[in-house]
């Protein structure tokens, strides 16, 4: 009698599982940019909107104290944040996308390359990410937080004081001062491998595991100074005359961080869209982004599968049953 009962409830457990709709997409992150934070409307409506298109779970990921440490707090330290942040978060144990946001997709591709025993991201999403660096600060207008950036830039942007205190000076990458950049520069010589003593094949190797690594550039954009770092575009070293295009990059051609294989494997997308800095439009968002948060898995590999049923139930778990 007892067994009986027992097994008519484990029986109701099972059909609970299997019928309970549930989504099979994998859950995302947005990470901001600098002067913004979560609770802002701007990111609440775009987390939202990405959360109604693509049916999957998102959550903004705030670094800290939301726009004060998005200028303030150095970035190897909002990476490290962000990283104990994912892996405590149970909804991503079993993968995750991440969808960055200017400055936030320095912090994303950190985590990615970083970030030890971190969940595991399948796809990078970038939205004017300035990831071969920006040869002038942020624009601003005429808000506190400038006036203190503007402040802090007066002394010498590769300083010790200055690295420690604005975020933007560790992507900063002037090319007429690289012996300083590559010396004095504490975060992207890092994340991009570009110091030939201390290139990390570790790094590399996360960042091509990625499924997809999609950059969005927007045309308009007067922001990133040049646009074309949302594609890993910049100036030669020396000059500011010309613009590299990514695969013209030594960062690229001799792979420092996997770009070059990813983009081989036809896993990075580059992609154009109208607008400043940021201004994308929803059809475009459906178009570039959306794709990438709701496939469960490429067809390319045999173990998404087994993945997918995993995340399946895990996503069942958590419906009321
Ligand atoms: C490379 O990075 C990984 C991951 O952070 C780290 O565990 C390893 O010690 C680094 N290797 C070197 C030689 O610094």
């Amino acid at each position: 009698m007892e067994f009986n009962s027992f097994s008519s409830i484990g029986f109701v457990f099972i059909l609970a599982f299997v019928f309970i709709p549930c989504s099979v997409s994998v859950p995302f992150i947005v990470l901001h940019g600098i002067g913004d934070q979560c609770a802002n409307r701007g990111v609440k409506q775009f987390t939202k909107q990405l959360r109604d298109f693509s049916g999957a779970d998102g959550y903004c990921i705030e670094v800290g104290a939301g726009t004060w440490d998005s200028w303030f707090v150095p970035l190897e330290e909002q990476t490290r944040i962000v990283c104990e942040k994912v892996k405590e978060m149970e909804e991503l144990r079993q993968g995750y996308n991440i969808v960055g946001l200017s400055q936030g997709n320095l912090i994303g591709r950190g985590v990615v390359e970083f970030c030890d025993n971190g969940p595991p991201v399948k796809n990078l999403i970038s939205l004017g990410g300035p990831h071969a660096g920006i040869a002038s600060v942020p624009l601003c207008g005429s808000g506190i937080f400038c006036i203190i950036a503007n402040k802090l830039i007066k002394g010498k942007i590769y300083s010790d004081y200055i690295q420690e205190h604005l975020a933007p000076s560790g992507y900063i990458k002037l090319p007429n001062d690289m012996t300083d950049y590559l010396g004095r520069c504490r975060f992207l010589p890092k994340l991009n491998n570009e110091l030939p003593d201390e290139r990390n094949s570790t790094y590399k190797e996360r960042l091509s595991s990625l499924e997809n690594l999609v950059l969005i550039m927007f045309e308009q954009d007067n922001v990133l100074v040049p646009r074309e770092t949302s594609w890993f575009g910049y100036y030669p070293d020396g000059a500011f005359n010309s613009i590299l295009g990514p695969e013209q990059t030594d960062l690229y051609i001799e792979d420092w961080i996997g770009l070059r294989t990813l983009d081989e494997a036809g896993r990075i997308k580059y992609i154009s869209v109208s607008g400043g800095h940021l201004g994308i439009s929803k059809s475009d968002m459906k178009k570039h982004v959306v794709p990438y948060l709701t496939s469960s898995a490429s067809p390319t590999n045999g173990n998404n599968e087994v993945n997918g049923l995993q995340r399946k139930v895990v996503g069942c778990k958590k419906e009321p049953v």
